[in-house]
């Protein structure tokens, strides 16, 4: 009950605005706390460093202190212990985030999404004196609905090991997990009833989902192969173990109200509006059907999905 209240609270965020979205998680999610142990999350930092820094890697210690810092707020410490670097952090994205300020800041290294610069001196600096760094919030969220669509569609799990690295070192710690959604969905129409036809017609080619998924369009460069589904279930499941490794929040997906159209053979007496056409979507991939929020179907359609993703990706 408890994991799926905090399931609940989670997905409720991925409806609002970036900008408001890490001040909003603080207060609506006051005492979530990461899922893995310190052990496991110094583990996942030491391995980024070796992933990184193949040939330095020895030269840093990775301590995980959950009490490092203030409660609600990460923050990481960085000191010369016996001509090593140590890296203490309140959690193993902050541990991350300051072996990332030390490359910056010591190094004058850069880690992005265009290059990477990692040329070290010969001799590591050493910080002379210890360097503590306390974050603004509790929560820095990253992703939105459209980027699982413009960046990461065919991203296979090498590229996403890369960008789970790189949010660790910029200390994003509550990112949208969207990989995968569609087969747990379908499960839920299934379940429900609707023929397979109809359900598969009502999702989109893999470089359309994000628009399938606020529901602008459907069946445009469907139908998926099962193939996708299970090698993107595979993919999230990947994802997400690192992301808690790192001690990160994943955003889980809850159900929009967007629906199959053949949702009144089914349910006769559903509320649903039908869209106006999206965009240059002509029928039949524009004018999507969603369900009613007030309509007693929302709720058990939602709840459905949540316990479906529950099952196959939090257990
Ligand atoms: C530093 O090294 C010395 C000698 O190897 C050892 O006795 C000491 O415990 C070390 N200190 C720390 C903080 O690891
Ligand atoms: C991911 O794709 C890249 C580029 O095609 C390839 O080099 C890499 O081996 C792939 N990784 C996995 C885990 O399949």
């Amino acid at each position: 009950m408890k994991t799926l209240r905090k399931l609940l609270l989670c997905v409720c965020f991925s409806i609002l605005s970036d900008v408001y979205m890490a001040k909003a998680a603080s207060t609506v999610i006051p005492d979530i706390q990461a899922s893995s142990s310190p052990k496991v999350q110094e583990d996942a930092v030491r391995n980024l460093i070796r992933r990184l820094l193949p040939f330095h890697s020895e030269s840093f210690k990775v301590k995980v202190d959950l009490d490092l810092g203030p409660k609600d707020q990460d923050t990481f410490e960085l000191k010369s212990v016996n001509g090593s670097i140590q890296v203490s952090g309140s959690s193993g994205v902050a541990a991350a985030w300051g072996f990332h300020y030390y490359l910056k800041i010591y190094c004058g290294c850069h880690v992005s999404w265009s290059g990477v610069q990692l040329k070290l001196p010969k001799l590591l600096p050493q910080p002379e004196t210890p360097v503590l760094v306390t974050s603004n919030d509790k929560f820095t969220y990253y992703m939105n609905v459209c980027t699982f669509s413009y960046s990461t569609v065919w991203w296979n799990w090498t590229r996403w090991e890369k960008e789970l690295d790189w949010m660790a070192l910029n200390r994003i710690n509550l990112p949208l997990a969207f990989v995968g959604q569609e087969i747990v969905l379908k499960r839920v129409f299934l379940k429900l009833g609707f023929e397979e036809k109809s359900v598969d017609d009502y999702i989109t080619g893999p470089a359309f989902l994000a628009w399938n998924r606020m529901g602008n369009i459907q069946q445009f460069g469907g139908p998926l192969p099962s193939s996708w589904h299970q090698q993107q279930l595979r993919l999230q499941h990947q994802i997400l173990n690192r992301m808690r490794e790192f001690g990160m929040f994943p955003v889980l997906p809850a159900f929009s109200g967007h629906v199959p159209s053949t949702i009144k053979e089914l349910f006769p007496t559903a509320t649903v509006s039908v869209l106006a056409a999206w965009s240059h979507f002509g029928p039949p991939y524009s004018g999507t059907t969603f369900l009613e929020p007030s309509d007693p179907l929302f709720r058990k359609i939602g709840a459905m999905f949540l316990q479906e993703v529950i099952m196959e990706i939090v257990l």
